[in-house]
């Protein structure tokens, strides 16, 4: 059943009023059909870079770009009605500039239809933020384990592992709440600083890999969905094996093509119905 009462979308202050209320429910979908599927459940749908590795099988997130990142948006924009889309800006795409940031922002925002953005980024992007929000853009930052830095942080492993760690993510997360991002992404992180995060800040948390405290979760479809051909990670969950449907439609199509069960004549065009 769709949690959604009604045909409105859901908005950014509509996302930031679920702090201390209920749950933020948000996967990944980067094309229409998954799109679809998801929107009549979601609070908040995210075009993410993960498309780089789970759709176009690069080793990381870094080679994508602003323009591909925008047209994947457009597409989920056109296939939902009801979830809040963030579409996710790519490396080399904001961190130049708060002006670099706004040309790329307004562009993916402005050509997909998308309510807001994502960018990853420690204290130091604060400013650009700012700068941001204060010019119509709506900003979910994203710190803890940030994939746009694996060659800074040497692999994706999980952060805030020492004191000092811990200590500096945190003021991250408060630094991006200062500059007025609507909320903050927290993944990768230990438990109990994601917890911490969530009890200090008055926007939303959106953990991956972070604590059932967090005020939100957001996870890659395809983890959930046995889409992805390798090992789930430890923070997601497979609610489905929609891999082994997809094989099992195919191999028998493959079988009735093959056979000659497929195509019959119902399937033929200019064929007169008896
Ligand atoms: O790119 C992405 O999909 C993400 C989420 C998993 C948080 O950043």
């Amino acid at each position: 059943m769709s949690v959604h009462t009604d045909v409105k979308r859901i908005s950014v202050p509509q996302l930031m009023a679920c702090k201390g209320q209920r749950k933020i429910a948000s996967l990944t979908a980067y094309n229409a059909p998954i799109a679809r599927l998801l929107d009549d459940y979601l609070d908040m749908i995210l075009v993410g870079d993960s498309t780089a590795m789970v759709g176009y099988a690069l080793p990381n997130t870094l080679t994508i770009t602003a323009r591909q990142m925008a047209f994947h948006a457009a597409a989920v924009v056109r296939a939902t009605q009801h979830a809040c889309v963030i579409v996710d800006m790519p490396f080399g795409s904001y961190q130049e500039s708060p002006e670099q940031a706004f040309r790329n922002c307004s562009m993916a925002m402005s050509s997909s239809g998308a309510d807001g953005i994502k960018m990853e980024g420690g204290a130091a992007l604060a400013p650009t933020v700012r700068f941001l929000v204060d010019r119509g853009i709506p900003v979910l930052a994203h710190v803890g384990l940030m994939p746009q830095y694996v060659n800074t942080m040497g692999g994706f492993k999980a952060q805030g592992t020492t004191s000092e760690a811990a200590e500096r993510i945190l003021k991250d997360a408060v630094a991006h709440e200062q500059a007025g991002a609507f909320g903050v992404v927290v993944e990768g992180v230990v438990e109990d600083l994601a917890r911490e995060i969530t009890a200090r800040l008055s926007i939303p948390t959106i953990g991956i890999g972070a604590s059932p405290d967090c005020d939100g979760q957001v996870l890659v479809t395809e983890d959930i969905l046995g889409l992805t051909g390798t090992r789930i990670p430890k923070f997601a969950r497979q609610f489905a094996d929609v891999g082994a449907v997809i094989r099992g439609a195919v191999e028998e199509y493959a079988r009735g093509v093959r056979e000659g069960s497929f195509p019959t004549m119902d399937n033929c065009f200019g064929v007169k119905k008896k």
